[in-house]
C-alpha cells in the first residue's frame, strides 16, 4: 500500500447553506455562474444563489447539456474572456461541474480546449472553481476528474488536472428533492458503480478501504430499497454518500477496476444515454465475464453487502441486478438503440481511445468488449 492522498475540497453540508456562499468567493472576483437547462430556475437555487451574490460582480452562461458537449463549453469560454470573469461558480450537476472545470482549464489554453481531452496538452493554469451542488452521483464536486463529449465526433473522453480540484462545494440536500425518480435513480446507481470500481477487484486485504467501501455499498443498497419511502436523511444520506464514493479515499493504494465506465462513456457518447443507465446495462455483464477473477470479492461482497453465505458468484451479481431493476432500469442495451454496429462502433472508440487492454489484470480485451456487449444487447 503505497499513495499520496490530499482533498483541498471544503464541503458545507446542510440545509440553508446556499445563503452563506458568499463567504467563499472574495468580493474582489468577477463570477461566471454556469448552469444548465434550467432546472435551478424553477426549484429556487437560482434565486438562492443570486441572492447571495448581491455584493457580488457576476455574470452568467445557461445551457450546459446533460453529457456536457465542448461546443456549448467553448461558448462559455468566450462569454468569460470577453467578460474578464476570474472565477467559475458551477450550479448543477455532474455535467455542469465538469463542464466548469472544462471552462477554468482551457480558459487560459492558447488552442482547441479538446486538446486536454485527447492528451496533447497539460493545463498550466486555471480560474478558480466553486459549486453549489445540485445532483448527488458523481462525486465531481470534490474530485479532478471531468468527462467531456464532443458532438462533431460523437466520442465522451475525460481528464483530470490538479486545478480541477473546487475550492469548495455546497451541499444543501434539500435541493435535491425536485429530482425526479430517474435522476435519483442514476444517481444510487453512479455512486454504487463508483464504489464497485474501487472494490471489486483482487483480494488486497486492505481492510480500511474494503470495510469502508462495504459501508458505502451498504448504504446505497439501503437508500434503493426505501426509495419510495424517501425523507430528509434518505436525501442527507444519498449526498454524503455519492461523494464519498468518488473524493478519492476509498480508492487510495488499492486496484481499480474503470472497464464498466470505460464502456460506459463511450455508449453515451454514441447514443446520448444517461451515464448511470450505460453503468447498469454493462456492469452486471462484465462482472459475469470475468467472473473467475472478480469471485473472491463478489463473494466478500455477498456476506459484507447482502448478508449472504453463498458460494456462488452469479447469486451477486444478479443481487446487483435486483437493486437496478428496483430503481426502474431497463438493463437491455437495446432498449436504448437499434445500432447493429454497435460493438464495432464501440470498440472502434475504444481503440481510439488507447483502450484496447484494460481493468485491473489488464484482461479486458476488445474481444472481451464483445462478449460483454453481446450479453447486455
Ligand atoms: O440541466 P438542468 O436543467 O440543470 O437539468 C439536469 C439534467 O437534465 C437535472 N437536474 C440537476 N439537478 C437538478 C435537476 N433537475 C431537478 N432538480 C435538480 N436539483 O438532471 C439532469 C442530469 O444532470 P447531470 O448533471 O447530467 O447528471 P449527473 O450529476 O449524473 O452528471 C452526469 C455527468 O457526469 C459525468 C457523466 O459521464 C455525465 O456526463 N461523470 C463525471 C464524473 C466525475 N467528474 O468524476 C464521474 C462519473 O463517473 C461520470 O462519468
Ligand atoms: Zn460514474
Amino acid at each position: 500500500m503505497e499513495f499520496s492522498y490530499k482533498n483541498p475540497t471544503q464541503i458545507e453540508f446542510g440545509q440553508g447553506k446556499i445563503a452563506e456562499l458568499s463567504t467563499f468567493i472574495s468580493k474582489e472576483h468577477k463570477v461566471l455562474v454556469v448552469y444548465g437547462g434550467g432546472s435551478i430556475k424553477k426549484n429556487g437555487v437560482y434565486d438562492q444563489v443570486k441572492d447571495a451574490l448581491k455584493e457580488h460582480s457576476w455574470c452568467e452562461f445557461g445551457g450546459v447539456e446533460a453529457n456536457p458537449t465542448k461546443e456549448t463549453l467553448d461558448k462559455a469560454v468566450a462569454f468569460g474572456q470577453e467578460n474578464d470573469v476570474t472565477y467559475v461558480l458551477a450550479v448543477g450537476g455532474g455535467s455542469v461541474v465538469d463542464g466548469s472545470k472544462y471552462i477554468i482549464n482551457s480558459f487560459f489554453h492558447d488552442g482547441d480546449g479538446w486538446d486536454l481531452l485527447d492528451g496533447s496538452s497539460t493545463p498550466t493554469k486555471a480560474l478558480p472553481l466553486g459549486v453549489v451542488l445540485t445532483l448527488a452521483a458523481t462525486g465531481s464536486e470534490s474530485n479532478t476528474g471531468a468527462v467531456i463529449t464532443k458532438k462533431e465526433t460523437k466520442e465522451k473522453r475525460f481528464f483530470h488536472s490538479p486545478f480541477s480540484y473546487p475550492q469548495f462545494a455546497v451541499l444543501d440536500p434539500d435541493v435535491l428533492k425536485s429530482l425526479d425518480d430517474r435522476q435519483l435513480a442514476n444517481g444510487v446507481i453512479d455512486a454504487f458503480v463508483h464504489t464497485c470500481e474501487q472494490y471489486l477487484t483482487s483480494n488486497h486485504g486492505l481492510k480500511a478501504q474494503d470495510y469502508y467501501a462495504e459501508g458505502l455499498l451498504r448504504g446505497l443498497s439501503a437508500l434503493a430499497s426505501t426509495f419510495d419511502k424517501r425523507d430528509d436523511k434518505w436525501y442527507a444520506n444519498l449526498f454524503w454518500m455519492a461523494n464519498q464514493a468518488l473524493n478519492g479515499l476509498i480508492g487510495s493504494g488499492v486496484p481499480q477496476d474503470w472497464g464498466t465506465h470505460f464502456i460506459g462513456h463511450e455508449l453515451s457518447g454514441l447514443y446520448g444515454m444517461d451515464h448511470a443507465r450505460t453503468l447498469a446495462v454493462i456492469q452486471p455483464h462484465l462482472l459475469r465475464e470475468l467472473i473467475d477473477e472478480k469471485e473472491d470479492k463478489l463473494l466478500q461482497m455477498g456476506k459484507n453487502v447482502f448478508h449472504t453465505e453463498t458460494k456462488n458468484p452469479e447469486d451477486i451479481i444478479v443481487k446487483i441486478e435486483n437493486m437496478y431493476k428496483s430503481l426502474n432500469v431497463d438493463l437491455k442495451l437495446s432498449s436504448y438503440t437499434d445500432d447493429k454496429d454497435l460493438k464495432k462502433n464501440v470498440t472502434t472508440l475504444l481503440e481510439k481511445h488507447g483502450f484496447t487492454k484494460f481493468g485491473d489484470r489488464e484482461t479486458i480485451t476488445l474481444d472481451v468488449v464483445e462478449k460483454i456487449l453481446d450479453r447486455a444487447l
